[in-house]
């Protein structure tokens, strides 16, 4: 049976959720069991976002069935900065998975599985407890701390994959030991944003590859935690989680947090994964040569490759996986499908009605540069924001849209060109996230890269997916070969010759634009 035929949307919210957006739902008693499996087990993925915890039900076929979210808000305490409250984080699991449970039997979970936003750091005093909100992975005040480690220890981007940058965990740890001194001397743990959840469900300090890589502090070769890049942040390597592969158990599910989230108690947790790696297990990108691009609040370009490559010049990413024996290459851009949803905000409209004018926009449009929050790959640059040029008096919102529609586009076209130096960029990208509900923004990212793009079966489920998949392999329902399965395609994304000319003038004057006003930066 196709998966399509047995959903059901859902469009009223369960009442008592204010703010919980059901995606989409199937009956599991309706729903076909994989043949010759294990009966009707499912999994849980939590998937750990920025702007929402996003819970995906998955059946024992590894596909979809259902997912539920939570908004999650971020607060900025000062420009350039970007926090949450861990607990806040927690409150939205509980209400993700109560909503989920309230639609849905949950009594045959056989595993669980994480995934989130990385690099963030959660810092823990000796009782476990949260010293202070955790600094997130688009947090840009540790820029000064990142061009000292570039300035004084040029050696270690290698060992770390990627340049020094202040979204990364570490950099925040040599932040805080100089300005939140009081603080830094009460750490005694260190966790990622997902981790701080596993710690709740299972109690123990683990992490994987991929969310161990982001932090700055992982020899990424040897897949171990580096003395020298701890030696380098104020970092006591004592207060790291163990680095683990995703498809490990962390664990069986606490009982005050199973009654609490009304799932069985003793459940197996697995490690699961960042969100990236975890996207990519989503769209079997678990082995080499094959490719995604991702369109959540940050944007990446992601390639698996067989080994440990290192290309920190050109700004790219070269990341433990959270499979074993896997590594990735990645093209990560700060402002992925956000500037859409920013400057609907502004405009005071809908994303999707202002998408459709700009798909009709007919007069001139603009230039944009999407650095809401600064950018990682290519520039590693913290402190540029963004900017609209060339607005005339005949200039309107659709026109604007289109703008910040097409800098997105050029972003993926500068993170290609880096990646292009080391790595070849697997053909179609498959591609997930929220930004794949828009056929404009994906068709002008093929348009403008020369890449063909298809969007999968399951392309909004994406991270919290390939968690509840990875907790499958955990507990022996699945085997990892399994992980290799791609989704179907559901459209794809041609690159049109037609518009290769416009796009490729439109990206020197993008890539001028930057190079122009980028000694007019603030200084924080
Ligand atoms: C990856 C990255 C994002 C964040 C937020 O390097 O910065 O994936 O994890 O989603």
């Amino acid at each position: 049976m196709e998966f399509a035929n047995f959903l059901e949307e859902i469009s009223p919210r369960p009442e008592g959720f204010p703010g919980i957006r059901p995606l989409y739902f199937a009956r599991p008693k309706t729903l076909p069991c994989a043949k010759g499996k294990t009966g009707h087990l499912m999994f849980l993925g939590i998937d750990l976002g920025t702007s929402a915890v996003k819970v995906s039900l998955v059946g024992d076929d590894l596909q979809p069935l259902a997912t539920t979210s939570v908004a999650l808000t971020l607060s900025t305490p000062h420009p350039g900065q970007s926090e949450q409250d861990p607990e806040d984080w927690r409150r939205a699991t509980i209400r993700a998975v109560r909503a989920l449970g309230a639609e849905a039997d949950l009594s045959g979970v056989a595993g669980i599985g994480l995934s989130g936003q990385m690099h963030g750091a959660v810092l823990l005093g000796a009782d476990d407890a949260v010293l202070r909100p955790a600094i997130l992975w688009n947090d840009g005040r540790a820029a000064e701390i990142c061009a000292r480690l570039e300035a004084e220890h040029p050696e270690l981007a290698a060992i770390a994959g990627v340049r020094p940058m202040p979204g990364f965990t570490a950099p925040k740890l040599a932040w805080l030991a100089e300005h939140e001194p009081e603080t830094w001397g009460k750490v005694a743990r260190v966790c990622l944003p997902k981790d701080h959840i596993g710690l709740w469900l299972h109690g123990n300090h683990v992490t994987d590859g991929c969310d161990a890589a982001g932090t700055w502090w992982f020899d990424q070769s040897a897949r171990r935690w580096s003395p020298a890049l701890c030696a380098a942040t104020a970092t006591d390597p004592a207060w790291l989680p163990e680095p683990r592969d995703g498809t490990d158990l962390a664990g069986p599910l606490r009982a005050e947090a199973a009654e609490t989230l009304g799932l069985p108690p003793g459940v197996p947790v697995a490690v699961g994964g960042g969100d990236i790696a975890a996207g990519a297990v989503s769209v079997g990108a678990v082995r080499a040569g094959r490719g995604f691009i991702s369109l959540g609040t940050s944007g990446q370009l992601f390639t698996a490759t067989d080994g440990f490559r290192a290309a920190p010049e050109a700004g790219l990413h070269s990341f433990a996986h959270c499979l074993p024996g896997q590594w990735f290459q990645m093209a990560a851009m700060l402002n992925g499908a956000r500037p859409m949803s920013w400057f609907a905000e502004v405009a005071g409209q809908e994303v999707g009605a202002l998408l459709e004018e700009a798909a009709t926009a007919s007069g001139d449009i603009p230039l944009f540069l999407p650095y809401l929050t600064g950018e990682r790959t290519p520039h590693g640059d913290s402190r540029i924001r963004g900017a609209f040029y060339g607005l005339a008096d005949a200039t309107g919102r659709g026109e604007m849209m289109r703008a910040v529609v097409e800098a997105i586009a050029y972003a993926f076209c500068d993170g290609a060109e880096a990646m292009r130096l080391t790595t070849a960029i697997p053909q179609p990208l498959l591609a997930i996230g929220g930004g794949t509900r828009s056929d404009l923004l994906l068709q002008t990212i093929a348009d403008a890269t020369g890449l063909e793009l298809a969007r999968g079966a399951g392309a909004e489920a994406g991270p919290g997916l390939g968690a509840a998949r990875m907790a499958a392999v955990a507990i022996g329902a699945a085997r990892l070969d399994d992980l290799d399965r791609q989704p179907e395609v559901d459209r794809a994304f041609t690159p049109r010759a037609a518009q290769a000319a416009r796009h490729a003038d439109r990206l020197a004057r993008y890539r001028a634009l930057y190079q122009a006003l980028k000694p007019l930066r603030q200084e924080t």
